[in-house]
């Protein structure tokens, strides 16, 4: 008998290195296996919406940020709006999606995803589906990898950026603040405000305080430095206070969307300073153009690793990376045991308060807000 086709979607923002995962996949099973990519994530699956994955059609993709099968972050087919008699209704239509891979041939689903997607291919694995997870998120705050792929690039650009903030504010004797990604995990900001030099650092983690901020750029200001950078994750918040939210987006896995902490930080700083505050949201520049050369690297291992799974059974587990090498855990362990269709996001890492960079960040003088 032929062999089952393989499937691939990619669920939830996109992130750099999706492309280069597909591209690893798709010439490491080939020519064994036929491959089909669903569109739009869980949508397509739902939808039976796919193209065919072969040499030629994924061909110069794996440096391209990006993902060719396109992405969704709502759609969970466990709980998926439906109209029916002319009202939405919530369904689990897992089974449409199942009927519509053994119609096609397909023996198993490769999810490419953040927690919110990979959550649902947990569940099509506790269907008894043949699943296989890749974690992606350019937050790096999956539980049980060390590294997500997107996360580098992510902090490159970010970087790259302090690095344009500091000449602008040292021109004009300005306090510059920027706003990064990362959801409740200050990984992006904690990377890149060390390698681009901010001068004050905040996360999710460690709650600030207005008064420790201030402190901060007025020392600056007694040796002679009259600027001062500041990177902050959206999902910070100061001591005692909340995280701002921007956006709900109905549907998603993770309806918040956090938005606005610089506009207010910039706001409450600006009232204890005489120099100008402004502020900036690098936002969805830091998923796009090219992966940088680690995350394609990193991608490309995934992919191979996920490919070697395939072939030897390793189903419901999810690709990781452990001690610097290719490893799986169990998707049940990475997202924790929540209920079947449940929207409830799955075990995140965090930046620990002992973590390696967080003491390099104080040693170098980096302000943390606390
Ligand atoms: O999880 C990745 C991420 O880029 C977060 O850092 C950010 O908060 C969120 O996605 C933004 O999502 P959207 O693209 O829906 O605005």
């Amino acid at each position: 008998m032929a062999n089952k086709k393989i499937a691939i979607l990619t669920g939830g923002g996109d992130a750099p290195g999706l492309n280069a995962v597909i591209y690893a996949i798709v010439r490491a099973c080939r020519p064994k296996y036929d491959l089909i990519g669903y569109r739009f994530g869980y949508r397509g699956l739902y939808n039976n919406d796919f193209v065919p994955l072969t040499r030629d059609t994924t061909r110069g993709i794996l440096h391209r940020g990006g993902t060719m099968l396109f992405s969704s972050n709502k759609d969970n087919l466990f709980d998926y709006t439906i109209e029916e008699n002319g009202v939405k209704v919530k369904k689990d239509v897992s089974d449409v999606a199942i009927a519509n891979m053994e119609k096609e041939g397909v023996g198993t689903l490769v999810v490419l995803g953040g927690d919110g997607t990979l959550t649902s291919a947990r569940d099509f694995a506790r269907k008894g589906f043949n699943v296989i997870g890749v974690p992606k998120t350019i937050d790096n705050d999956l539980a049980s990898t060390e590294a997500t792929f997107g996360f580098d690039t992510a902090v490159n650009i970010v970087t790259e950026n302090l690095g344009r903030l500091h000449t602008t504010a040292e021109s004009h004797h300005r306090i510059m603040i920027a706003e990064v990604m990362g959801r409740s995990s200050g990984w992006i900001a904690l990377y890149s405000g060390i390698a681009g030099s901010a001068d004050v650092i905040l996360i999710p983690e460690i709650p600030y305080t207005l008064e420790k901020v201030v402190e901060k750029i007025k020392s600056r200001q007694s040796t002679g430095k009259n600027f001062t950078v500041i990177v902050v994750t959206e999902g910070a918040a100061e001591k005692g206070g909340q995280a701002v939210v921007g956006r709900i987006v109905e549907d998603s896995p993770d309806a918040i969307r956090f938005g606005g902490i610089a506009a207010k930080l910039a706001n409450d700083i600006e009232k204890h300073v005489d120099n100008e505050v402004r502020h900036c949201t690098f936002g969805h520049i830091q998923r796009g153009g090219e992966t940088s050369p680690a995350d394609r690297l990193l991608s490309a291992r995934y992919g191979v690793k996920a490919a070697d799974m395939i072939e030897k059974g390793q189903f419901g587990n999810m690709v990781c990376l452990r001690n610097g090498k290719m490893d799986f855990e169990s998707l049940e362990v990475v997202l924790g045991s929540s209920a079947t269709g449940s929207t409830a996001m799955g075990l995140s890492k965090r930046v620990s308060l002992d973590h390696e960079l967080v003491q390099v960040a104080r040693s170098l003088g980096i302000s943390l807000g606390d």
